[in-house]
């Protein structure tokens, strides 16, 4: 058997632990629920991100495992999603409301971006892992809980306990069985 890939990130200058560490895996303990404290970690967590003008566009479905919602959210994934997103402990809509009673707010997306940013560094904290996913039928899962404008289900969510990688299909284990990799810093930076 292959040795374990180490999925921490290799950082040109040293990080904040957490950050170094925290990593999307698609392995998830099975069998393993939540518990309440924390789900209002994770929760509180997101509630205290920044926001333009502190408006907090950002709404939040929360699927527990083994109940009717955590089947219709995961009846809205991409098929390559569901195939291992249905281990997870609980499956989050983050949703983003597009509008309040002021008018349109335009950076609605971004300011859930750092909720879910937040939520999921509070994840690392308590032991769990976060696998946000872009892949999924937003028009089907705002239909199925009836989520009308300015509200847009913008992510899903996979959280639950780091599972066993070496486990997974072959078909679901790509991203677990590769290094990490980011574009260098020199590349993020533009040179007026
Ligand atoms: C908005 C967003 C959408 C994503 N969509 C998917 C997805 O549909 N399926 C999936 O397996 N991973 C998805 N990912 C996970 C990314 O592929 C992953 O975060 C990225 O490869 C970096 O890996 P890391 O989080 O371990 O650093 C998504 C992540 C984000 C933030």
């Amino acid at each position: 058997m292959n040795a374990p890939i180490d999925r921490h990130a290799a950082t040109a200058v040293p990080i904040h632990p957490l950050l170094a560490s925290r990593h999307s895996t698609r392995a998830f303990a099975p069998g393993h629920d939540l518990d309440d404290a924390q789900i209002a970690a994770l929760l509180e967590a997101a509630r205290w991100a920044p926001s333009a003008g502190n408006t907090q566009p950002w709404r939040f479905l929360l699927a527990k495992r083994d109940t009717g919602e955590f089947k219709r959210v995961l009846d809205c994934l991409n098929a390559g999603n569901r195939d291992w997103a249905g281990h997870a402990s609980a499956l989050l809509v983050g949703v983003r409301t597009d509008a309040n009673a002021k008018g349109p707010l335009a950076h609605a997306a971004y300011d859930l971006g750092q909720a879910m940013a937040h939520l999921t560094f509070q994840a690392a904290a308590e032991g769990l892992t976060v696998r946000q996913m872009g892949g999924f039928d937003a028009a089907a899962l705002a239909a199925e809980f009836d989520l009308a404008a300015p509200l847009v289900p913008t992510v899903v969510a996979a959280i639950g306990v780091p599972g066993d990688p070496a486990a997974l299909p072959e078909s679901v284990a790509g991203p677990d069985r590769k290094t990490r990799a980011r574009l260098g810093v020199d590349d993020l930076l533009i040179n007026p």
